[in-house]
This record gives structure tokens, C-alpha cells and sequence, in this order.
């Protein structure tokens, strides 16, 4: 079975080093910085750390439109649209086309054939109003050409604005490297889209959710609430905090620290405040961390982390950093150790 995941542009070598561990990967077919096609031995349904996951149709190289066609009008696509469309349904569909992302015009002699020949494997017809079933076929920057299928509507679930999604905090909640003895801390929770994943990821001791803002630690509060948190939330401790003066907790006593600091951006900070904010966060960090603890945090590109610690005696460093796209705006992404 072939599949095609999508994720945040940057991460593809977390990503390849995840799908290695969680599935049975028999080979990676191609990828790039925002995509990863592979063939699994069995059926995969959802990887948490992907945006999403498609059945793959088609696949290979083309130079433009016109050979995108003919590369999957050529493939033999039956076996693999028969297993990803659901058996002995009739079903309704439509072929959409993007280059390099974007939806692209149809050249009308090859999508008729196209259409014809997904006809003749699924039996339903060509409706582009109200399709069962979506295809997909893309043209990447790189000549890379595939067609996917969506089933029915992308569930896109709606999220408040800034609220990392739940791909995302996996991806970075990863790059922690979770134990089951974890104390967790997300000093600047926001909507605690971190903690909470964290929370369902696996087994930790305790979560610490933070913020500045008492009605973002209420609206946590009330969540906790809800049914489906009833078995963990006596370890979930959503508190009001300043993530510069973090004294309630004692010296070595957290060992993951993943979150999301304010970039700027938003909050109308000049590069004076963002400055003062995060060296003194990063002090108070240094202090909480246990010895074999771990920070990793996702900040707007115009935050010079680098050099807050090369002008400070702040005794953490930097491990690991790579540049990542977060809803089109550029980030980097920091795992961070005690020195
Ligand atoms: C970028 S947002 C976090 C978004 C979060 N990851 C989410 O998915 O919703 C940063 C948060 O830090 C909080 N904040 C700003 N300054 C703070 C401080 N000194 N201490 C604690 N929280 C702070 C803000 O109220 C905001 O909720």
C-alpha cells in the first residue's frame, strides 16, 4: 500500500525517522520539504504527526501538466483506487489540479480520459458539486507528480487563532524525546494545545500548563472538566504564572520543557522587550531543568535566540535547529539542553 503524508515544511527528517518507528515502512518512494511518500506493508489509517495521509494513486516525474496526465493515464492505477475507494460503493467523483499547491486549470481532452478511466474502476460518475470521493492530482515545484485520494471533506478542524494544531505539537512534543517519568511544563500554554497533547501522546507523572492570562488558565480549567479528560486531569495542573519568575517551581525539578513563547508579532513586543522576556525565561529555565532535561521551542524568525545565549552566561545550548514554515510564517525550531 502506497500512501502520501503531508506536514510543515521543515521537518522532513523528524518526520522519516518517525514513520520509520511507527509503521512498516517497506521503502520511502519520494519526498521533499513538506511531503513524504512511502509503501507499508499493512494499512495505515493516521500518523499524528502528519497534517495528512492519503492513499496514493499514481506517482512520478513530470515536467508540466500535460505529463502529469499521460504519467497516470499510463500507470496501472486500478488495484490501488479500487482498495482506497470503499468496496461495492458506487461512487461519486472529481479530479481537482494543483501546481505546486495551488488549483491549476484542466487541460479538457486528457481530463476526460482521465475521468474515464477512474469510471471505469469505480463505476460512479464525474460530479464536481457533491463528490464521495476527491482525487487529487499534483505537480510539485520539483517535477514531482502524484494523485491522491480524499475521501468525502478534509476534516479541518476549526482552531482559535495562534492554537498550534495537533500535528504540529506532536512534531515538536517528539522532538522531546517523552519519557514516562516526564514533568512537563508549557510556560506560555496559550490554549494549552501543547500540554494537552502531551497528555494523550502517552505516560508522563505531571503536566504544568502556564499562562500570563488567567482566562487562558480558566478555559483549561473548565476543559479539564470535560468527560474525556476525567482519568488525567489530577495530573494536569493548569496554573497562572509569569514565565520569567518561575520560583514556585523548585531548581532541576522539570524535565521537558516544549512551547510556543510569544514571537512578537502579535503582542505589539519591540525587540527590547522580546530580548528581556526570553533571557529571562531561558534563566529561569536553565535553573528548572534537571540534569538530563530538554527544551525544545518553536519562535518567529525574528527572534535572535542564538544570540540571547551567546550574550549571556545562561548555562543551557542549543542541540539542535532547523528552520520550519508554521502557517506560512517562517520559524525555527530549537531543542535545547543544560550545558
Ligand atoms: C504564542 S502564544 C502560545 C500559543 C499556544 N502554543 C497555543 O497553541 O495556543 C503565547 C502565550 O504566552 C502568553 N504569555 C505572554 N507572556 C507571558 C509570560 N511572561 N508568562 C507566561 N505567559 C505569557 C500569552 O498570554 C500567550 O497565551
Amino acid at each position: 500500500m502506497e500512501y502520501l503524508g503531508t506536514f510543515p515544511a521543515g521537518f522532513t527528517e523528524l518526520v522519516k525517522r518517525l514513520i520509520e518507528r511507527d509503521t512498516s515502512l517497506q521503502e520511502f518512494l519520494f519526498y521533499d520539504e513538506s511531503v513524504i511518500a512511502l509503501r507499508s506493508e499493512w494499512p495505515l489509517t493516521r500518523l499524528p504527526y502528519l497534517k495528512h495521509l492519503y492513499p496514493l494513486i499514481a506517482w512520478g516525474r513530470a515536467k508540466d501538466l500535460q505529463s502529469a496526465y499521460q504519467l497516470v493515464l499510463h500507470t496501472p492505477f486500478q488495484k490501488a483506487l479500487t482498495f482506497s475507494a470503499e468496496p461495492n460503493a458506487r461512487r461519486s467523483f472529481v479530479v481537482r489540479l494543483f501546481i505546486e499547491g495551488k488549483p491549476a486549470p484542466i487541460i479538457r481532452e486528457l481530463h476526460e480520459k482521465l475521468e474515464k478511466a477512474i469510471m471505469e474502476v469505480l463505476g460512479g460518475r464525474p460530479n464536481s458539486e457533491r463528490p464521495d470521493l476527491e482525487l487529487q492530482l499534483h505537480l510539485r515545484k520539483n517535477q514531482q507528480c502524484y494523485l491522491i485520494v480524499q475521501k468525502g471533506k478534509p476534516s479541518e478542524e476549526e482552531l482559535p487563532a495562534g492554537t498550534l494544531p495537533p500535528y504540529l505539537c506532536r512534531l515538536l512534543l517528539e522532538l522531546s524525546n517523552p519519557q514516562r517519568d516526564d514533568i512537563f511544563l508549557d510556560p506560555f500554554m496559550g490554549s494549552a494545545a501543547l500540554p494537552l497533547e502531551r497528555a494523550r501522546m502517552g505516560p508522563y507523572q505531571m503536566i504544568f500548563a502556564g499562562d500570563i492570562k488567567t482566562e487562558k488558565v480558566e478555559a483549561l480549567k473548565a476543559r479539564l472538566k470535560q468527560k474525556q479528560w476525567e482519568k488525567r486531569r489530577k495530573t494536569i495542573f493548569p496554573k497562572v504564572l509569569n514565565a520569567t519568575q518561575l520560583d514556585r517551581f523548585k531548581d532541576d525539578f522539570i524535565t521537558r520543557i516544549v512551547s510556543d513563547p510569544p514571537w512578537g508579532l502579535y503582542e505589539g513586543l519591540d525587540m527590547q522587550a522580546i530580548l528581556e522576556l526570553y533571557s529571562n525565561f531561558l534563566r529561569e529555565a536553565a535553573r528548572l531543568l534537571s540534569k538530563n532535561g530538554r527544551m525544545v521551542l518553536l519562535v518567529g524568525s525574528g527572534v535572535p535566540l542564538p544570540e540571547i545565549f551567546s550574550n549571556s552566561d545562561i548555562p543551557l545550548k542549543i542541540i539542535e535547529q532547523f528552520p520550519v514554515l508554521v502557517s506560512g510564517q517562517k520559524a525555527l525550531v530549537y531543542v535545547i539542553i543544560p550545558e
